[in-house]
């Protein structure tokens, strides 16, 4: 499995020197490489630095990535995809990073305000090991057998909700996502679904992600698509 997966976290402790330039040229550089899920969602991602006032909640970082989608059908799945790869990216190359649900920017853009992601030098361990990721059994989030589902375990996911469900089965697997409750929004819920999905993408040769008809119903759960 790809070795950032197994061992990337959330960096809130940071140091408060700025970025240099010569880094944010290289997270430039990355952002125009992105691989999104459904290409023909409109989408941008800018670097706002929080001296600007851009939001209500800082973190201590001096950088954010700040993603705004035109309004579709997977518009917060796409964005959770696209985002999720410079979370791993930051990670893979020594920078800390966390994704943010709870700010918003001051300043409007051309398209709407999904969600922001800080990033920064970390001032803490930039990596765990394995058993030091809390999340839930496999028992609990799947059925089958497919070995990307433990990349999709680890995945990351607002509040640590980890509120998907895999259905696995020769080669394919049913992603279905939990209902919205009073804490988990469904915004939330397609974001850490596009998440998760990018985490198996990296696990899949020729990634596909189409809606399949007559999927069986989950109690529950949204039926989002299928990975095959
Ligand atoms: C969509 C999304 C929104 C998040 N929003 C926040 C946030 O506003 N504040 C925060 O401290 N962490 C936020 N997080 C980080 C999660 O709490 C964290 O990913 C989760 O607890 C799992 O921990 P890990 O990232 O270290 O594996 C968010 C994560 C996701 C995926």
């Amino acid at each position: 499995m790809n070795e950032t997966i197994r061992k990337r976290k959330s960096i809130r402790k940071y140091s408060k020197t700025p970025l240099d330039e010569e880094t944010l040229a290289k997270v430039r550089e990355k952002l125009e490489t992105l691989t999104p899920l459904f290409p023909e969602i409109r989408y941008t991602v800018t670097i706002a630095d929080k001296t600007k006032g851009l939001f209500t909640q800082g973190s201590g970082a001096s950088s954010y990535l700040v993603f705004r989608s035109e309004n579709k059908d997977g518009a917060y799945e796409n964005i959770g995809f696209i985002g999720q790869q410079m979370d791993l990216w930051f990670s893979e190359n020594g920078l800390g990073s966390y994704w943010l649900g709870m700010a918003k920017p001051s300043e409007d853009g051309d398209l709407s305000y999904v969600i922001s992601m800080v990033f920064g030098n970390p001032e803490e361990p930039l990596h765990r090991s394995l058993t030091d990721f809390k999340r839930k059994p496999l028992s609990e989030i799947s059925d089958g057998n497919d070995s990307r589902l433990e990349a999709a375990r680890l995945a990351p996911s607002g509040i640590n909700a980890q509120g998907w469900y895999f259905s696995a089965l020769n080669g394919k697997i049913r992603c279905y996502r939990k209902k919205p409750g009073f804490i988990a929004s469904e915004k939330l819920g397609q974001i850490d679904m596009g998440i998760a999905l990018w985490h198996i993408a990296s696990e899949t040769e020729k990634f596909r992600f189409t809606k399949e008809s007559g999927v069986p119903e989950r109690k529950g759960f949204i039926y989002t698509g299928t990975v095959g």
